[in-house]
């Protein structure tokens, strides 16, 4: 057996409301396999973002053991946490969360400058993965002259940039139109293909269709 991607151990999430906590994860344990297709869904308010979050690094666990690619999560410093994220994980949010005042280009480049890649690597892999995601004559556009269907590929050539084993996203069709959001997911399912790790979040049961593997969530727990 090879060891998993991603192991979640029993994990507990609280969010403090004033002085109330509330029970956002309540005792999750999921191993995540290197290549699988992973799709966590659930009512509004299960915890699917909070567990994503986690997996992501981008939150911490009130509890429990969380391993990605090896490393222990929550015993890694700010910055080892950073690197690890830009290193093994892309992200996709429903939203694009592209940075409007950059260029589609400038945008897939930016992870890279962060990986401190030179300036000319950094260009050609910009316009190879902007090509790839079928955009490669919209590099010097700026997200607002795109449309949702491109913006959410310019995100994903970003989510791309270092080449991370793992891909990780959150209702990254749910602004789109569905004929948008199959190919948004034909696209994923083809990288998945090529060996990549994907966990991804929705409540359409049309695009969970592309997962191999399918959690429910409910009330903070995994149902069984
Ligand atoms: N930042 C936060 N502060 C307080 N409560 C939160 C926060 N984020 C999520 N929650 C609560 O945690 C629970 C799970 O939320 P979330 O993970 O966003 O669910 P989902 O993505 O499945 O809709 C909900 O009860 C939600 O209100
Ligand atoms: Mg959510």
């Amino acid at each position: 057996m090879t060891d998993p991607m991603i192991a979640v151990d029993n994990i507990h999430k609280s969010y403090l409301m004033g002085k109330e906590a509330v029970p956002a994860l309540r005792g999750v344990s999921l191993d995540i396999q290197p290549g699988d297709f992973v799709c966590l869904m659930g009512p509004s308010g299960s915890g699917k973002t909070t567990l994503l979050n986690i997996i992501g690094g981008l939150d911490e666990p009130s509890r429990g053991h969380i391993t990605v690619a090896g490393e222990n999560l929550v015993a890694l410093s700010e910055n080892k946490l950073a690197r690890l994220r830009l290193q093994k994980m892309g992200f996709i949010f429903q939203n694009y969360n592209l940075l409007a005042n950059f260029t589609a280009q400038e945008n897939v480049e930016a992870p890279m400058v962060l990986a401190k890649v030179g300036r000319k690597e950094r260009q050609q892999r910009a316009s190879a993965l902007l090509e790839r995601v079928g955009l490669g004559d919209r590099g010097h556009h700026y997200p607002g002259e795109l449309s949702g269907g491109q913006q959410q590929r310019v995100a994903i050539a970003r989510a791309l940039a270092n080449n991370p084993p793992i891909l990780i996203g959150d209702e990254m069709t749910g602004d789109l139109d569905s004929e948008t959001g199959f190919a948004i997911m034909r696209l994923v399912a083809e990288l998945n293909s090529e060996g990549m790790t994907v966990v991804f979040v929705t409540h359409d049961p049309r695009m969970a269709e592309f997962a191999r593997r399918l959690i429910h969530l409910q009330d903070g727990k995994i149902l069984k």
